[in-house]
């Protein structure tokens, strides 16, 4: 009796409306993506024009980041880098962490994770909870041969069954959104979209959606929205790898170099977003996603 009951609540209306595509998605990463794009009232009658915002934070591991940990994941074991019960290690502080952390425990992977050891403890604890085993090493730059990402490469190597999953330079990550987030914005909008907006970390969201978009409508503009600190206001408006004047107190947005997730992204225009803009906009709309992150103009 009871598993006609389970079976007619997860097949009903009301659990369909529930998750929003059919009844029942597949494991924890069948619950990665699809999330909502929500309509910005406020800023929307101000402009004259529909403003959305893509909720990321409704992916399991409460970002965007996710999607690239779920590919970078899928990848590796396309490439049959990764097996059953394998190790997956990525030097990160930040959101990917998280996501790589949650899929593996899903899947049975081992999880590593390489971070500076200026991070804050509940950072830390937070990963370790999702059953990763953190690594903070001495926080030096990328040209140092100790810096965390090229530690956590290396670690990898020595392990067999192992990968270093490399978000920044492994287009995996851009294929996620190739993939995913934008045939999504493209059908949430009903192909209505005219413009996007993103900071960005590895590049991988804005070059993966940039390219899906153009390729169904070369007019949708791509716009990058960088802080203070980073070079690629500088790259894209001017040519020039300058890093911009200031610094931000944003996290995990902002770059050094042209990623290979960045490289040949379809970037029409790039914004520099000082911070004291940025707080002022959140003060007002409560939501940093408007200054930075995914940010739909219809
Ligand atoms: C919440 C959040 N949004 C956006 C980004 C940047 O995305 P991408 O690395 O795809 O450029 C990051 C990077 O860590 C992030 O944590």
């Amino acid at each position: 009796m009871w598993r006609q009951v389970v079976l007619r609540v997860f097949s009903s209306p009301f659990s369909r409306r529930l998750s929003g595509q059919g009844a029942i998605r597949d494991g924890l990463k069948g619950t990665i993506g699809n999330t909502p794009l929500v309509r910005l009232n406020k800023l929307s009658q101000e402009t004259g024009c529909t403003i959305a915002v893509k909720a990321e934070f409704m992916n399991p591991g409460g970002s965007v980041k996710d999607r690239a940990a779920l590919y970078l994941i899928k990848d590796a074991e396309e490439k049959g880098q990764l097996r059953a019960g394998g190790t997956v290690v990525e030097g990160t502080a930040g959101n990917t962490g998280i996501g790589l952390a949650h899929i593996c425990k899903a899947l049975g992977y081992h999880c590593v994770i390489f971070m500076p050891d200026t991070q804050s403890q509940e950072k830390i604890d937070a990963l370790k909870v999702l059953g990763a085993d953190v690594r903070p090493v001495p926080a030096v730059t990328f040209d140092n041969p100790d810096n965390y990402n090229h530690q956590a490469r290396r670690y990898a190597e020595s392990l067999e069954n192992a990968v270093w999953t490399n978000q920044f330079d492994n287009t995996a990550n851009r294929r996620a959104h190739v993939e995913t987030t934008g045939p999504e914005i493209w059908e949430q909008t009903g192909g209505r979209v005219s413009a996007v907006t993103f900071s960005t970390g590895t590049g991988g969201t804005l070059a993966g959606v940039g390219e899906y978009l153009k390729t169904k409508n070369p007019d949708v503009q791509v716009v990058l929205a960088d802080p203070q600190g980073s070079v690629l206001y500088n790259h894209f408006t001017h040519g020039k790898l300058e890093r911009s004047e200031g610094s931000s107190i944003t996290e995990g947005i902002g770059q050094g170099r042209v990623t290979q997730n960045l490289n040949g992204a379809p970037v029409d225009r790039a914004i520099l977003v000082l911070d004291s803009e940025a707080v002022a906009m959140v003060g007002d709309s409560s939501c940093l996603s408007v200054v930075y992150v995914l940010v739909v103009v219809i």
